[in-house]
């Protein structure tokens, strides 16, 4: 993603993302007061800003943890890598292993790389051992109002928590050991 192409683009996701990134709106955080935190499979979200349609949203991963490859069927968003992420998408490496430990002057090398995921493009990561980070900037499409992408899911989702966000419980089984859990 070029300056260039933002400062031209009729895209409505280029638009709010060059707003949202260059205006100095986002040197402060504006966390709606509804819905704006998730807790679910080992990766916490706060939304850093919401309007209308457009969302962003700052995600923590834990060590290790796997996104499998997934879409958003009604977001088109950016990803933006911030820390020890690996991200895939359409089932290509995006950003290794090796790219997402690169440091430059104490700062992540990839730091602020953007990927483009539209609502039809799969997807997926992993956190290193040390846990990933990682901006998403969304717009959100088909009149459905901004929540969180981990709940306008298709695919495998990242476990039983996550199934049971998303409705797809039916598509797998619910493991023993949660069982225990919930009790
Ligand atoms: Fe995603």
């Amino acid at each position: 993603m070029s300056n260039d192409h933002i400062k031209t683009t009729t895209d409505p996701l280029d638009r709010f993302t060059e707003y949202y990134l260059r205006s100095g709106v986002s040197k402060r955080i504006f966390t709606p007061s509804k819905n704006p935190l998730l807790f679910i499979e080992g990766v916490s979200g706060v939304v850093l800003y919401r309007k209308k349609s457009f969302q962003v949203e700052m995600f923590i991963c834990q060590p290790n943890t796997v996104i499998p490859e997934h879409t958003h069927p009604d977001v088109d968003s950016y990803e933006l890598f911030l820390y020890g992420m690996q991200f895939t998408h359409s089932g290509e490496t995006v950003i290794s292993e090796e790219q997402a430990k690169q440091d430059t002057n104490g700062i992540p090398s990839w730091a602020y790389k953007t990927l483009r995921v539209r609502p039809n493009d799969t997807h997926g990561g992993k956190a290193s051992k040390f846990g990933g980070a990682f901006i998403s900037i969304q717009h959100w499409l088909n009149g459905v109002d901004p929540t969180h992408v981990s709940s306008n899911w298709s695919g495998e989702t990242m476990g039983y928590q996550h199934s049971k966000q998303t409705g797809l419980l039916n598509t797998i089984t619910q493991p023993s050991t949660e069982l225990e859990l919930e009790v």
